[in-house]
């Protein structure tokens, strides 16, 4: 049996102040949060080091992002390397924000995924399709080849240590969630394929989110269905109230 996973994406928000008293906040909901859910907040880059001094966390750190190299003359980056020094054991990867702003490709992401799982950070590798690609009828193809380029060159053991999160584009902070049917069939056919190329050993282990417009109101019905392990959440993870509730979800998931 999987546990629940319930990660906070912050994104580009919040001043070091208010990042600090809502990490704090989260702290005083620590006896809703069952032994089964594990709870995970990425903040800004910049914030990390503040938020690991928080004594007593009920949660655990992601970074955003991270570099694929490990040291070196690349202006405004940072490493895995220096996440796991400063006790930073996960890292969102290939977000859809990464992939249409900054252009990462999935062999990229694939680089990030290596260098993250050297130094023991959890990658969690996002994968999703556009409304176009859905309304095409491509997103089973479009979501196969994202893991296929990114992640098939990894050993079994290896991919037993990354989480992956299900993010349709065309749901990420529209407020238009994937229905319980879409998510699940998604998750489900992730599985499979993770399941086809590394076994169902692996593959039974591995945790899938979903994420895009999860809130407070439906994330009990997500977190209920079979493969969905759990939430990748942005705009909800803002708002200790509605984040609480979403943990609250998990828990009794
Ligand atoms: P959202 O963002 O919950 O605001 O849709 C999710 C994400 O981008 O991870």
């Amino acid at each position: 049996m999987r546990n629940k996973i319930v990660a906070g994406n912050w994104k580009m928000n919040k001043t070091l102040n208010e990042a600090m008293e809502l990490a704090i906040a989260l702290g005083e909901h620590r006896s809703e949060i069952a032994d089964h859910v594990n709870v995970i907040i990425a903040p800004p880059a910049l914030y990390l080091g503040h938020l690991e001094m928080i004594e007593n966390p009920c949660f655990s750190l992601a970074a955003q992002n991270c570099s694929q190299h490990t040291y070196g003359a690349f202006t405004g980056e940072w490493s895995a390397v220096m996440l796991k020094a400063m006790n930073v054991h996960f890292c969102i990867l290939g977000h859809s924000e990464r992939r249409q702003y900054f252009f990462e490709t999935d062999e990229l992401i694939g680089k990030k995924v290596d260098a993250c799982l050297e130094q023991e950070v959890t990658p969690i590798f996002c994968c999703g399709e556009t409304l176009e690609q859905r309304n095409e009828k491509h997103h089973f193809i479009t979501v196969l080849h994202q893991l296929e380029k990114a992640l098939f060159h990894l050993s079994g053991d290896q991919m037993k240590k990354v989480i992956i999160a299900y993010e349709p584009v065309w749901a990420i902070g529209t407020g238009v969630t994937a229905s319980n049917d879409q998510a699940q069939e998604m998750h489900a056919f992730i599985r499979q394929s993770l399941s086809n190329h590394f076994g169902a050993e692996v593959a039974d282990r591995i945790h899938i989110l979903y994420g895009g417009s999860v809130n407070a109101a439906n994330a009990a019905e997500l977190f209920a269905c079979p493969d969905v392990d759990g939430g990748l959440v942005g705009g909800a993870s803002l708002k200790v109230k509605d984040f609480s509730e979403i943990i609250k979800a998990a828990s009794h998931a």
